[in-house]
C-alpha cells in the first residue's frame, strides 16, 4: 500500500511501467526543507518535474530551481510566479535569459563571463536589472560518482576560486550596473552523504563574504539518499543544521538557502513493472526482463547505481534468489538491478517494484527504441490521480513533419 492505495490495483488500472508518488511523503520532504532553510528554499526541478510536482512544491512554500528554458516553461505553466524561480545553467542562451528577465525572474545564478555579457546586452535592450548570485566553484572534491561531482577545479560550472576567476567575476558583478549582485552559490555535487564537503565549500566562500557585503548564500543541492539496504543518509534537518554551524564558524552571516532535488523526491517514488520473460542460464545467471528499462531509469547504466526490488503481492516474502533485472531495450547494458534479490516463486506476470526511484528516473527518461514514457500517478488518502498520462504511439510521431 502506498498513500492508501494498493499498488497491484494501481498497476491494473494505469498499466506498467508506472511511476507512483506518495504525495504526503513529497509534502513532508518539502516541509522539512522549509523548516531547515526557511521559506524560499528551492526545489531542484531536474530531479523530477511535471506541473503537479511544481505546484506541490510551490504550495509547500518552496521556490523552484530551473536550469533550462524547458524547466522554466513547465514551472511557469504550473502557475509559479517568475519571482519564485531561480535560473541556473552553464550555457544559458540569450533567449532563455531574455524570457526570464522580461518576466522578472527571482534570481539568476550567473555561471560565466559570456553570460554576464549577455545580461548586460539585455539590460541595454531595456529589460529590468536582474538579481543575481555568482556561481562559485570552491575546489572541493565531494565523494560521489565522477559524473555528478561539480565542486572541483576542473569543472564546466561556475567561476573557480583557485584560478582567480571567482574574484574577477565578483568584482565585475559588483561594479556592473546591469546586475544586482545579492549573493553567492556553490554546488559541490549530487548524492553526497558527508556533511564535510558542504562545510568545506562554506569555508572557501567565507573569504568573499568577508570582502563583499552579500546577503545570500546558496549551498546548492546534493544531499544523498539511501537507495539500498545498509546505506544511511543525513536527514534534511541534519544537513541544514550542519551548514548553519559551518556558516557560524566561518563568520558567514548571510541568509542561507539550498536547492535539494533528490532528497525531496527520491524515496517518495516507486516504479512498478510487469515481469515478461524469465531466462535461466544454467551456471551463469537468471535474467528477469520487465516492460521498461534504461528508458525510465538510466541511472544503473550511467552511474552503476544500485536499487532494491520486491514483489508487492508478498512484501514480506524471503528473497533467497539472486537474479538480474533487465529492461526491454536492444542492448546488453540495459539493466535495472544488477544483483536483485527476489522471492523463489517469482513468475512471469508478476508486478515487480523498485523503490526509491522518484529522482532522476522520469526526468532522465527517453524514448530509446521508441519505448513509450510511463505514466505518473500521485497517491494520497486512498485516492490515485493520474498527473502524467502514458505516451501513445502517436506521441512518437508528434514532431515529425513528413
Ligand atoms: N543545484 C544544482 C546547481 C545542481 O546542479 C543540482 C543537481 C541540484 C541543485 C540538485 O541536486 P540533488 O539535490 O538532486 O542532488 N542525474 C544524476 C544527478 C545529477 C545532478 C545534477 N545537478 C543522478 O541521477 O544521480
Amino acid at each position: 500500500m502506498i498513500g492508501g492505495c494498493d499498488t497491484l490495483d494501481l498497476a491494473a488500472e494505469f498499466g506498467t511501467p508506472l511511476f507512483v508518488y506518495d504525495e504526503a511523503h513529497l509534502r513532508e520532504r518539502c516541509r522539512q526543507a522549509v523548516a531547515a532553510f526557511g521559506p524560499r528554499v528551492n526545489y531542484a526541478t531536474k530531479a523530477f518535474l511535471c506541473r503537479a510536482m511544481a505546484r506541490l512544491a510551490i504550495e509547500e512554500g518552496m521556490n523552484l530551481d530551473v536550469s533550462t528554458g524547458g524547466e522554466y516553461h513547465v514551472g511557469r505553466s504550473a502557475g509559479a510566479p517568475a519571482e519564485r524561480l531561480v535560473l541556473h545553467g552553464n550555457n544559458k542562451s540569450l533567449e532563455e535569459l531574455r524570457t526570464a528577465m522580461a518576466d522578472g525572474i527571482g534570481r539568476i545564478v550567473v555561471d560565466s563571463f559570456d553570460e554576464i555579457d549577455r545580461i548586460e546586452h539585455l539590460v541595454a535592450e531595456g529589460l529590468p536589472v536582474p538579481r543575481v548570485l555568482a556561481r562559485i566553484t570552491p575546489g572541493v572534491e565531494a565523494h560521489t560518482h565522477e559524473f555528478v561531482q561539480t565542486g572541483q577545479d576542473d569543472s564546466k560550472f561556475g567561476f573557480g576560486v583557485s584560478s582567480g576567476a571567482a574574484a574577477v567575476a565578483l568584482e565585475r558583478l559588483t561594479l556592473s550596473p546591469s546586475v544586482e549582485l545579492v549573493g553567492m552559490h556553490a554546488h559541490v555535487g549530487s548524492q553526497v552523504f558527508e556533511a564535510k564537503f558542504f562545510e568545506q565549500a562554506v569555508e572557501v566562500l567565507a573569504q568573499f563574504f568577508a570582502t563583499y557585503d552579500l546577503a545570500e548564500l546558496s549551498v546548492g543541492g546534493g544531499l544523498g539518499v539511501a537507495y539500498v539496504e545498509g546505506e544511511e543518509a543525513p536527514s534534511i534537518e541534519q544537513w541544514g543544521a550542519g551548514i548553519r554551524r559551518a556558516c557560524a564558524a566561518a563568520g558567514v552571516h548571510a541568509w542561507v538557502t539550498a536547492e535539494p532535488g533528490r532528497a525531496i523526491v527520491a524515496s517518495a517514488g516507486v516504479t512498478l513493472y510487469t515481469v515478461g520473460t524469465i531466462k535461466d542460464l544454467p551456471g551463469i545467471r537468471t535474467y528477469v526482463s520487465v516492460d521498461g528499462g534504461m528508458s525510465d531509469n538510466p541511472r544503473p547504466v550511467l552511474y552503476d547505481s544500485g536499487y532494491e526490488t520486491f514483489l508487492p503481492r508478498d512484501v514480506q516474502a524471503d528473497r533467497p534468489r539472486t537474479v538480474r533485472v533487465v529492461g526491454k531495450h536492444c542492448e546488453s547494458g540495459d539493466l535495472l538491478v544488477r544483483e536483485a534479490r527476489v522471492p523463489a516463486d517469482l513468475a512471469v506476470g508478476d508486478i515487480l517494484c523498485t523503490p526509491v526511484t522518484g529522482a532522476y528516473g522520469h526526468s532522465m527518461g527517453s524514448n530509446y527504441n521508441k519505448v513509450l514514457r510511463p505514466a505518473v500517478v500521485f497517491v494520497a488518502d486512498g485516492e490515485a490521480r493520474l498527473v502524467v498520462r502514458r505516451e501513445t504511439h502517436d506521441d512518437l510521431l508528434r514532431c515529425e513533419v513528413e
